[in-house]
């Protein structure tokens, strides 16, 4: 890896701007922190938005906020008002946001704020692009730049492009609800490795993956568009001993002596967060509410400290959450305080490390109940402050962290008797019992922290990479295509044998819809105009449907993978006798399996029956297939037919009728100069089997092949046909 450019919404700092001057401040959440601590020995640069709105900055301004980010390998996506209002507090806060926190009822689906998306996404990728250079890898983070992989992989193929989810990835059932949810896949398809906090997001976004993008995949590994793309889980972690050696600083000490003089021998609870409606903070101050009505001997025995952390204020749902906590924390303190006693001590503002870890310190308890998180650090921060010594958490089973802090205290975040029992247990926990749990999870911290989190990812990337280029050595590179183009300009008696479906045409969830556009039929035409080329369409469709679509071309047609042959200016002859006594008993079968997998249906044609289940429920379908594939096997053992498995499909067809009996047809009928097949499936492969060893045989796609080149699309092959014409 030459460089690593680092692309997330937020830089590591914030630049503000007071009475006409500029303030870096560190950024709120965790991934700001966390990145910051990646190895000092790869070569890195940062990129995002620097938090201020570009309207507010002179041309001088932006080169001064430039020069000092630079100095801290950082550099700047600069944002209008308007952006900053639809894609951030728009689309990314209250369209992801909520969604993927399952809160489809705060969810705004706003066709403005999807278009400053994409605006924004495209920003920061002619921005990257102005420092990537080959080689390079580029990690881009979090659910504010979706689009990126696939924006980048677009300029520049060869990048390895990492991408991080650091909120949750929700269950297919919330995700679908989104109208964008085809694009927002596609582009992170774009990239080579998408890492999740946790295993649970991994499998909800591959089901997500598999039932919106129809891409199925093997171990976390998806094929798509002829990449591998690889998904996993990477817990992130922290910085550990940063956070266990606090105590150490004089600073910190006295904080601690400073929180213990006032608060005296009462029991303090902690709670800290970004004021966020996702973390359950009205909830959890409700649960204390509770805990004392239910338990009045703890009224002046315990404090609850509130830190919320101010953000995303420019947003309604946040504003009101901001008053309806105040309002909370006065009414709490009403009932349950006395003269000298406050319950809850509420503070609104960004709390730096060493008050923090003071805090942490004091604490006898953190409780940390999100109704949903994709990790929260802060727990773990709770636990590493702890180094040593006692102290409760609480947490959240709604968070990521809590899969791997599995001797907290955890709690169903909507259960308030159940923090209230937790709460007692915590407060009432033995000294011993709490320093045991809190080892354990230390121990697990401090091996998985900050470090090895971003180099297992970084060397995950590295691998990734590495192997993609072994995926790309049969690719039909430059060189190759140019012998090819002059063979084919010197040639005089060309045979082209072309496959339809996924070769010529994408595939579409009806394979009725599949018709020809307007660009192959021209191209098909302007192929055939040569008088020196030979064009065969060879598929597997039934005939009927190709004379419609393809009859007017002065081409030859094979239908049913070679039952079926009309040679141009003849009419269609088939290769052996029809005979469809075996269908009697096979189409029952297929038929039940129909009606039985909603989506999938079955066609009939004179060689084959086929049945189809690209628009069925994938696990439903994976599950059919493999019963199908039993009985049907089990059903034609004794007859002239075979079993075959393509795309989506599973197939009974004719023994003897095949492709390759198809191309050895043509080939044979003339001492051809020059020929070229192309195909994707596994049909294809019994063409490619046959071809004379100097043929060009061309899959579309990256699956093990007998071509002896592979592109990566229809659109390239396409543009290498249109090259043919032209030359
Ligand atoms: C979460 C998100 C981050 C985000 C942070 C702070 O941790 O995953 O992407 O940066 O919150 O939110 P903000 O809207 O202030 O950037």
């Amino acid at each position: 890896m030459r460089k690593l450019i680092v692309a997330a919404n937020r830089l590591p700092v914030t630049v503000s701007m007071r009475d006409g001057q500029y303030q870096f401040r560190p950024s709120p959440g965790g991934l700001a922190v966390g990145l910051s601590c990646l190895p000092d020995s790869l070569e890195r640069l940062w990129m995002g938005w620097p938090g201020v709105s570009s309207e507010r900055l002179t041309p001088e301004d932006k080169d001064r906020i430039r020069e000092s980010l630079r100095q801290q390998n950082s550099a700047p996506v600069f944002l209008s008002q308007r952006q900053i209002d639809q894609y951030y507090l728009g689309f990314c806060n209250k369209t992801i946001w909520p969604l993927f926190h399952y809160f489809p009822v705060r969810t705004v689906f706003e066709q403005q704020f999807w278009k400053a998306y994409r605006q924004v996404n495209h920003l920061f990728c002619e921005e990257l692009l102005k420092v990537a250079e080959p080689g390079d890898s580029v990690w881009v983070h979090d659910f504010q730049l979706m689009l990126l992989p696939r924006l980048l992989r677009e300029k520049m193929p060869d990048l390895t492009i990492g991408y991080f989810h650091h909120i949750p990835w929700p269950s297919f059932e919330l995700f679908r609800l989104l109208p964008w949810r085809e694009e927002i896949l596609d582009g992170l398809l774009g990239a080579d490795l998408v890492g999740f906090h946790t295993y649970d997001y991994v499998r909800h976004f591959l089901s997500s993956v598999s039932r919106i993008s129809g891409l199925e995949h093997t171990l976390g590994e998806v094929n798509a568009h002829n990449r591998i793309l690889k998904v996993d889980a990477f817990p992130m972690g922290i910085d550990y001993n940063r956070y266990a050696g606090a105590i150490d600083d004089g600073e910190v000490k006295a904080e601690i002596d400073r929180i213990r003089g006032i608060v005296g021998e009462r029991k303090i609870i902690v709670s800290v967060d970004r004021l966020d409606y996702t973390k359950g903070i009205v909830e959890r101050l409700e649960a204390f509410d509770w805990f004392l009505s239910t338990h009045p001997e703890y009224k002046g025995q315990v404090t609850l400290i509130i830190v919320a952390v101010p953000s995303r204020s420019g947003i309604e749902d946040y504003k009101q959450l901001r008053g309806h906590l105040e309002q909370l924390v006065g009414r709490v303190n009403g009932e349950h305080g006395s003269i000298g006693y406050m319950p809850v001590w509420y503070l609104y503002r960004f709390m730096p490390f060493k008050k923090l870890t003071a805090l942490y310190n004091a604490a006898d308890v953190a409780l940390i109940t999100p109704l949903r998180d994709g990790m929260n650090l802060i727990a773990k921060e709770f636990v590493a402050t702890k180094n040593g010594g006692p102290g409760v958490l609480i947490l959240s089973e709604m968070t990521g962290a809590a899969s791997e802090l599995g001797e907290a205290l955890t709690v169903n975040a909507n259960d308030k008797t159940a923090i209230v029992r937790a709460i007692q247990e915590a407060l009432e926990m033995p000294l011993a019992e709490q320093c045991e749990r809190n080892r354990v999870m230390q121990e697990r911290l401090k091996r998985y922290d900050i470090v090895r989190w971003s180099t297992d990812f970084i060397h995950a990337l590295n691998e990734i990479g590495v192997r993609q280029q072994g995926v790309s050595v049969h690719k039909l590179g430059p060189a190759a295509r140019e012998t090819l183009v002059r063979q084919y300009q010197t040639a005089d008696k060309r045979l082209f044998l072309l496959d339809y479906d996924g070769t010529l045409v994408g595939f579409q969830g009806r394979p009725a819809k599949a018709g020809p556009d307007e660009e192959i039929l021209m191209l098909l035409n302007r192929l055939t105009q040569h008088e020196s080329n030979c064009v065969a369409i060879i598929s597997g469709r039934d005939k009927d449907t190709l004379e419609k679509w393809l009859g007017s071309l002065p081409v030859h047609i094979i239908a049913e993978h070679g039952g079926w042959l009309r040679e141009f200016g003849e009419s269609w002859r088939s290769f052996q006798p029809v005979n469809e006594q075996w269908k009697h008993a096979v189409k029952p079968i297929m038929d039940l399996y129909s009606d039985r997998t909603p989506g999938s249906i079955v066609e009939e044609k004179d060689f084959s029956l086929v049945w189809h289940y690209r628009r069925a429920d994938p696990t439903l379908a994976s599950v059919r297939t493999h019963e199908l594939r039993d009985a049907l096997v089990n059903l034609t053992e004794n007859m002239d037919v075979g079993v075959f498995e393509g795309s989506k499909i599973l197939e009974v067809r004719k023994h003897g009728v095949n492709k390759g009996r198809a191309a050895e047809f043509l080939l044979a009928r003339q001492a051809w100069s020059f020929v070229l097949a192309a195909g994707d499936d596994y049909t294809d492969e019994e063409m490619f089997a046959v071809l004379p060893e100097t043929a060009y045989s061309i899959k579309v796609g990256s699956n093990v092949s007998k071509a002896r080149f592979n592109v990566d699309t229809v659109m390239d092959l396409r543009n290498l046909l249109k090259q043919l014409v032209g030359s």
